[in-house]
């Protein structure tokens, strides 16, 4: 069996670090008769939207099996578990609060805090409520203002239980995906939505993190970016300018604003009219310090110019693809932390997601998934040589504890380390659960031994 082995030395074996999993509200729980519908069930009724033409109406059905999903996760021995909680369980159309929405995630937390595990949180997961979407959603101002209030509600309700709280996850594909390119809910395009949404949600942001900071002082308030290398085929200038753009664009647009308080020059190559309308002492309330930044990592992307559009993106061509065509790039990682270690005054960083999809098969009960773990071995090895060169990070969380509902790819993609039988909700540890649990059970024994 493929192992998952760290340098001996390695900081990441000592008792500070954190080893975790995480999963997402819409991808897993069910229950849509527990909520109010989200911006995710309208999409997915849209014809083509998701490849599948599934939904998230049962999912894992977790609300319904968190017990057994909590036990799944205390047994392999992690120290972290990365939930996010559903804006439209928890608060109603007319402001007011579904107590027993809220009071899942009362449970789920607490179950989880019994067990000595470190609970982080997302507040915004992609899953907006569709009476906000009706009312334009993130083009319009008001839904960060409705967002801030959502987190009140939850950072007086969870408090100091959750260790980290976030508030976003990857708001590039909640407004590039979503708003721009329309390939994820609510399927809105043009630059000008595109970038508009943006803005809102990074003024959500700012506000949702001064609640949380005046509520939960004590747990550690930040963001969940992602970020993908964008390297060219060759160095040619031309090339080099349009993977700078497309990094500016999709990258430091959404952490400039937050560590530096300003988007990234490419703003200035933005007609007037695709600009955000950015009102005075916006910048300031999406610049508040966070605790720690959240980091999310698949891939690197490969631009060039075409002469025309400011980049374009080139096709990987390598044989080293998981099973959403993506190239296999742990070197990259290393590069790219390092790299914005070396650009910003950073805070401690967390990898909140890291994994990948391959062509699982159950058989016998068993998913002999040798590539996943060796994707693990070698992105938590390139985590590692970022330490080793001077970047500060914390934690690592395994995307996913289990297959679940991939967006636009519905069920085809299988993330977790768990697999899911959707038809019997039975989940199987695959053989990656079992060599991540191997190394974050082998650090208990160096701590007996003494050699921590
Ligand atoms: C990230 C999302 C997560 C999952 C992984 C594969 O962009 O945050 O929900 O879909 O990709």
């Amino acid at each position: 069996m493929q192992e998952i082995n760290l340098p001996s030395t390695s900081t990441m074996l000592s008792k500070d670090f954190l080893f975790g999993v995480a999963t997402s509200s819409f991808q897993i729980e069910g229950d849509r008769k527990g909520r109010v519908d989200c911006i995710w069930d309208t999409f997915c009724e849209k014809e083509g939207a998701i490849s599948d033409a599934t939904n998230g109406d049962v999912a894992c059905n977790h609300v319904e099996l968190w017990k057994r999903d909590v036990e799944l996760i205390d047994a392999l021995g992690v120290d972290a578990y990365r939930l996010s909680i559903s804006w439209p369980r928890v608060m109603k159309e007319d402001g007011s609060v579904n107590e027993v929405g809220l009071r899942f995630y009362v449970n789920l937390v607490d179950d989880l805090v019994k067990r000595g595990m470190k609970v982080f949180v997302t507040l915004y997961h992609w899953d907006l409520p569709q009476y906000l979407e009706d009312n334009g959603g993130w083009l319009n101002r008001d839904t960060a203002y409705a967002f801030e209030k959502y987190a009140e509600v939850i950072a007086n309700a969870l408090g100091e239980s959750v260790y980290a709280y976030a508030t976003l996850n990857e708001p590039f594909c909640s407004a590039y995906l979503g708003y721009e390119a329309g390939i994820h809910a609510p399927g809105k395009t043009g630059i000008a939505n595109g970038r508009k949404a943006a803005h809102h949600l990074l003024l959500a942001h700012g506000l949702a993190l001064q609640v949380l900071k005046k509520h939960c002082p004590n747990s550690q308030n930040g963001i969940v970016l992602n970020f993908s290398n964008c390297h060219t085929p060759s160095n040619a200038p031309d090339d080099l300018q349009a993977a700078k753009l497309a990094d500016e664009y999709h990258n430091q647009w959404y952490l400039k604003p937050i560590i530096e308080g300003k988007y990234p020059d490419v703003i200035e190559k933005l007609s007037a009219d695709d600009r955000p309308d950015i009102i005075e002492g916006d910048m300031e309330i999406i610049a508040q310090p966070i605790d720690y930044l959240g980091i999310n990592y698949y891939t690197r992307t490969v631009y060039q110019s075409d002469g025309k559009s400011w980049f374009e993106v080139v096709p990987p061509a390598t044989s080293e693809l998981t099973a959403m065509g993506w190239e296999i790039t742990p070197d990259a990682f290393t590069e790219l932390l390092v790299d914005l270690h070396q650009r910003y005054t950073l805070p401690p960083i967390y990898i909140t997601e890291n994994g990948a999809a391959m062509d699982d098969e159950l058989v016998d009960g068993e998913v002999k998934d040798d590539s996943r773990t060796a994707y693990y071995h070698t992105h938590l090895n390139a985590v590692n040589n970022a330490i080793e060169q001077g970047v500060d990070i914390r934690g690592y969380f395994a995307w996913s504890l289990m297959d679940n509902f991939e967006w636009a790819l519905g069920y085809s993609k299988r993330f977790g380390i768990v697999y899911v039988d959707y038809d019997t909700q039975k989940r199987t540890l695959k053989q990656s659960a079992l060599a991540y649990s191997e190394l974050v059970k082998s650090r208990i024994n160096r701590y007996i031994s003494g050699t921590e």
